[in-house]
Formats: structure tokens, sequence, C-alpha cells
């Protein structure tokens, strides 16, 4: 339990915490910006570029940040901080180059059509509404508890990630079943 009275021990550090907001909101509005302006654009690509791997790419990494943050909620039930730390990073870097590669692929591809029929049609387009919904709307969330943490500002810490971190993993689970519905 060292671990965690080290963590909880630490002041809150005042430049985390203080523009949090501005920061989680502003890089949310961009990211959604830029996603949603995906829809408009098809870039050419230099023809020595091959992006074709990207789809299944994205469904690793969303993969990937699914088993990091159950780790990182493993450890903070035990206590172990650092090690709930390390996996959240993880998570976010994984996160991160997931969006920049999905933006990437998509400003250059059109977009793949679903051609299933009947029941499973409903259920992928559920998946995907859940999972495009989900994504945008927890964005501004995962930074702010993101934040707190690295801030060291724990009340409010916990009071968020208790929703968030189930919502994160639902987010990263309906993508890799979205992508194996779709391939
Ligand atoms: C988006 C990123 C993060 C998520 C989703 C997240 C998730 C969680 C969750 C689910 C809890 C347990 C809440 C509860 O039920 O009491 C928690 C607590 C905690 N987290 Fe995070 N966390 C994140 C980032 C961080 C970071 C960067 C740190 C830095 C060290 C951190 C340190 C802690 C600490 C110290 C606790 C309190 C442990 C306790 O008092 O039991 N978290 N976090």
């Amino acid at each position: 339990m060292f671990d965690k009275q080290e963590f909880i021990s630490q002041k809150p550090k005042e430049a985390w915490i203080k523009y949090r907001h501005v920061i989680a909101w502003t890089l949310s509005v961009i990211v959604l910006g830029v996603v949603v302006s995906l829809r408009y654009l098809n870039l050419p690509l230099p023809e020595n570029l091959d992006l074709t791997f990207c789809p299944t790419l994205h469904a690793i990494l969303n993969t990937l940040s699914f088993f990091s943050l159950l780790a990182a909620w493993f450890f903070v039930m035990r206590g172990q901080i650092k090690w709930h730390r390390i996996f959240i990073q993880c998570a976010m870097i994984l996160s991160t180059i997931f969006v920049l590669s999905y933006i990437l692929y998509h400003a250059t591809h059109a977009p793949v059509t679903y051609q299933g029929e009947g029941l499973i049609r409903t259920v992928y387009f559920s998946l995907l509404l859940t999972h495009i919904v989900l994504a945008a709307a927890m964005l501004p969330f995962i930074l702010l508890t993101w934040m707190q943490g690295m801030g060291f500002n724990w009340a409010p810490h916990k009071k968020l990630a208790r929703w968030v971190m189930p919502l994160w993993l639902v987010v990263c689970a309906t993508g890799p079943i979205c992508y194996l519905m779709l391939y």
C-alpha cells in the first residue's frame, strides 16, 4: 500500500488543474471538427504510399487500449498506482496513435459500406452508432480525467474516473467488433 500513500499524499499540481477545462474542450472540438470534416475530404495519396493496412492497425490499437485500460483498472483496485499510471499512459499513447492514423486514412480513403442484411445489419449499425457517439462524447471527459490524474487532483479524479473508465472500455471494445463484422 506504500505505493498508494506515496501518490495520495502528493499536493495537487496547479499547472495541470488550472487550465484543464480549456485544454480538454479545445482539443476535443479540434479533433471532432477534423473527424467530421473527413466526410467531405478525399485527398490524393502519393502513388507509393499504401495505407490498406490501416483498418487492421486501428482494430489492433483499439484492442490493445482495451486491455491496457483493464490492466489500469485492475491495478488501481489493488492500490498499485504506479502500474495504474503506466497502463493509463499506454492507453493514452495507443489512442493518440489511433486518432492520428484514423485521420490520415479517412482523409485519403472513402468509407467502406456494410453489406450484411437483416438482423445482423441492425446489430452492426447499433454497435457502430454506440462506438461513434460514445467516442465523440467521451473525448473531453477522458482528457479531463487524465489531467486530474496527472495533476494529483484525487477526489474529482475518482468521481469522474468511475464512469469514464467503463464507457471508454465500451468505445475500445465496439471498434474492433465493428471491424470484424465489416471486413
Ligand atoms: C483517463 C485516464 C485515467 C482513468 C480513466 C483513470 C481511472 C481510474 C479509476 C477507475 C479509479 C478508481 C476510482 C474509484 O472507484 O475509486 C482511479 C483512481 C485513481 N487514479 Fe486514475 N485514471 C486515469 C489517470 C490517472 C493518472 C494519470 C494517475 C496518476 C498517477 C491516476 C491515479 C489515480 C489514483 C491515485 C487513484 C485513487 C486510488 C484510490 O484512492 O483508491 N489516474 N482512476
